[in-house]
């Protein structure tokens, strides 16, 4: 042993400077480039706040209309792209067929082969804005497959968040509830140092390319002590039915010392600076559908758990029932999160390039003491 001090999951531990987003427990905000992120949600295409996070401005007019023309132009899956998909078992997990396909789209860009092209930043900036253009296509197509649907090609005529919806419903939502979605992208985009983008940033930080860490930041993400937290809230949802049984459900889950989906944060302890916009959001959707259930299941839950407990919601509680609302399957909901936050990866695994330091931390060893092979 040894009397390092450990900070068991780097609690608390400042590891680097970033210029993407600051959040602040203390006041429960959170800012993207300079921006409070509820401003953003009240006001801009998503497709602006992702031009914010790589380039550190709000796009011009002009500007933002020469970014959405060249997402518009990538949005198309190559026919390997189907291909694979064709491939994966269908009862595979959308995140890991996700993830398979992010790992594929790397293996297509022949600009990875040039002298350097590996961590280039505009050759970066073009990455991102394909993985931009592409994660809707891909995740639509996902989620029709599941339901054994044909993949809906997407429509230049439409901005991003209508484009996903088309896609993947062939219908669209009333105006408000394509806003909810676009807001849920906005609040979803990017978090500072969160596990995943940590992950993206480690990987960058060994000069590796900027696929490899989207990969590897979806693999981050998965779990549900992470981004897999706003399907687990539908899974606890499903498991306790109704309000009514949210009492003695709550009481089973606790003695058993389970987490509870949906509720507390490594930064946040007072509350999670999202969650005011994202429960907005949800309750337009809730009071459009007239789902009392769910808005009781909703209230309850989050009424006695926090008296209970003081743990507070984060945005996987809300975003969570507002998935379903707009009619996406319980296991797409981290997949859209993946959507969402690529912007954030992509923007952070630009600023490690642009500043490295290899991320190799020290350990403590406490295993055995130094022996032998016998007769070596
Ligand atoms: N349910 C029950 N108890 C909890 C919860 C919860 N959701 N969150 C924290 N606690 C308790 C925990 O059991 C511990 O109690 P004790 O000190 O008695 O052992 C105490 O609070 C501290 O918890 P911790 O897990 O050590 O704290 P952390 O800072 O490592 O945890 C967390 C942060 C997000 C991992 C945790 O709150 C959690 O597991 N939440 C549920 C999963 C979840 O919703 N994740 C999404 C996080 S935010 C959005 C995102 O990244 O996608």
């Amino acid at each position: 042993m040894t009397d390092t001090e450990i900070k068991k999951g780097l609690a608390g531990v400042v590891v680097d400077t970033t210029a993407i987003s600051k959040v602040n427990p203390e006041s429960n905000s959170l800012l993207y480039r300079g921006y409070p992120v509820q401003e953003l949600a009240a006001s801009q295409p998503f497709e602006a706040v992702a031009y914010l996070l790589w380039h550190g401005e709000l796009p011009t007019a002009e500007q933002l209309a020469s970014f959405e023309a060249m997402e518009r132009s990538l949005r198309s899956l190559d026919p390997r792209t189907f291909a694979l998909l064709d491939t994966i078992p269908s009862d595979a997990h959308p995140m890991d067929i996700v993830r398979t396909v992010v790992s594929q789209l790397g293996t297509f860009d022949e600009t990875l082969h040039r002298p350097g092209g590996w961590t280039d930043r505009e050759l970066d900036l073009g990455r991102s804005a394909y993985l931009f253009a592409q994660l809707p296509t891909v995740v639509a197509a996902v989620q029709r497959r599941r339901r054994g649907q044909e993949p809906i090609p997407p429509r230049d005529d439409l901005d991003y968040a209508r484009n996903f919806l088309w896609m993947t419903f062939g219908e669209l939502p009333s105006d408000a509830a394509v806003d909810v979605f676009r807001v849920s992208m906005v609040l979803y985009a990017e978090h500072s140092f969160n596990a995943s983008t940590f992950t993206a940033r480690v990987i960058a930080s060994t000069t590796s390319d900027l696929y490899s860490a989207v990969v590897g930041a979806i693999g981050a993400l998965k779990g549900p002590l992470h981004g897999g937290a706003n399907e687990a809230v539908m899974h606890i949802f499903d498991e306790i039915g109704s309000a009514d049984e949210v009492g003695a459900w709550l009481d089973r889950a606790l003695a058993e010392k389970r987490k509870i989906m949906g509720f507390g944060h490594r930064v946040y302890k007072h509350g999670d600076s999202r969650v005011p916009t994202m429960d907005r959001a949800l309750r337009v959707l809730l009071d459009e559908s007239g789902d009392t259930g769910l808005a009781g299941l909703y209230e309850t839950l989050e009424r006695e758990f926090v008296a209970r407990k003081g743990i507070y919601p984060n945005l996987d509680y809300p975003s969570g029932p507002a998935y379903r609302l707009l009619g996406f399957d319980t296991e797409i909901f981290t997949p859209l999160f993946i959507a969402a936050r690529v912007t954030g990866w992509t923007a952070h695994v630009m600023e490690q390039a642009a500043s490295n330091a290899l991320i190799r931390p020290l350990s403590a060893y406490d295993g055995v003491d130094e022996r032998h092979v016998p007769g070596a």
